[in-house]
């Protein structure tokens, strides 16, 4: 296998972390790896918040659904899908006195222009991690800054073309401690299709999950009364309380773009 194969293979969610820093040189090699990533029209769209101060970290840890590693994280980068960036750099070029000369629509950033900022953020924060990983550092993902949008806006003076993606923790993992893969993942079959979008039938989702409603019964996983990944899914997942919180901080999020 060749040695960029091995890095994506190898990787697993780090969230043990040694006391071993991460030093400056690693830092930017890992930040200039992200700026390389593909990025929309070539803008950028995106930016990177280094969250240093200890209270910060210690505060976001709660708000991000009370995940304590966060607090011990060597280093903690917030990606933000960003379109206020160019958005004042349009308002220094007088955009709208030159839509006005020209006769052109002007318009204001939407939601469109906020969801092609967050595939550039998190293209940018995968690079980060496939950098990260290359140098024998962990990461983990934090989904849950999706969460409290308000107080991450008022926490980090968010503006409101700048919205957080995903938060990622970095730090060298603890030898004895690297995790060990329990769970696979699904087989090719049911997520490539071929030209057109295969919903799958009630035999397919059976051997779908088969694997980890195996491992569930044998690591004795289940919730309380679930009988099945579905249940226990869905009940621990969807309807959790998180999972409330994150939609309603995202729709806050999208209704505070000026209309
Ligand atoms: C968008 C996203 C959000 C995630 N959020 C969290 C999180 O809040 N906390 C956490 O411990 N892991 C989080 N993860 C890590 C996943 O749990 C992990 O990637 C998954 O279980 C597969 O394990 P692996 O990364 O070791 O292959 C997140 C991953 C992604 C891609």
């Amino acid at each position: 296998m060749n040695p960029v194969l091995e890095v994506i293979n190898n990787r697993r969610s780090v969230r043990k972390y040694s006391e071993r820093p991460i030093s400056s040189a690693e830092k930017d090699q890992i930040l200039q790896a992200a700026l390389r990533s593909p990025t929309a029209g070539n803008m950028m769209l995106y930016s990177i918040i280094e969250i240093e101060d200890q209270e910060l970290k210690n505060r976001l840890s709660v708000t991000c659904d009370n995940q304590p590693f966060i607090a011990k994280a060597p280093w903690v980068l917030l990606f933000l899908a960003d379109y206020e960036r160019w958005w004042d750099y349009y308002q220094h070029c007088e955009i709208k006195k030159y839509c006005e000369e020209k006769g052109l629509a002007y318009r204001l950033p939407q939601e469109g222009d906020m969801l092609l900022a967050a595939c550039d953020a998190l293209i940018a924060a995968q690079t980060a991690v496939l950098a990260a990983e290359s140098l024998g550092i962990g990461s983990c993902y934090i989904g849950d800054i999706l969460e409290n949008y308000e107080i991450h806006r008022d926490l980090l003076s968010l503006p409101e073309y700048a919205i957080p993606i995903t938060l990622l923790c970095f730090g060298y993992p603890v030898e004895s401690e690297k995790p060990v893969r329990k769970t696979s993942r699904f087989e090719l079959e049911f997520i490539v299709f071929k030209d057109r979008y295969k919903r799958l039938e009630q035999e397919d989702l059976s051997r779908m999950f088969q694997a980890q409603e195996n491992l569930y019964a044998k690591e004795g996983w289940w919730l309380e009364g679930a009988r099945n990944v579905g249940q226990n899914n869905f009940q621990n997942k969807f309807i959790a309380d998180f999972s409330i919180e994150m939609n309603r901080s995202v729709k806050a999020m999208f209704n505070n773009l000026k209309k």
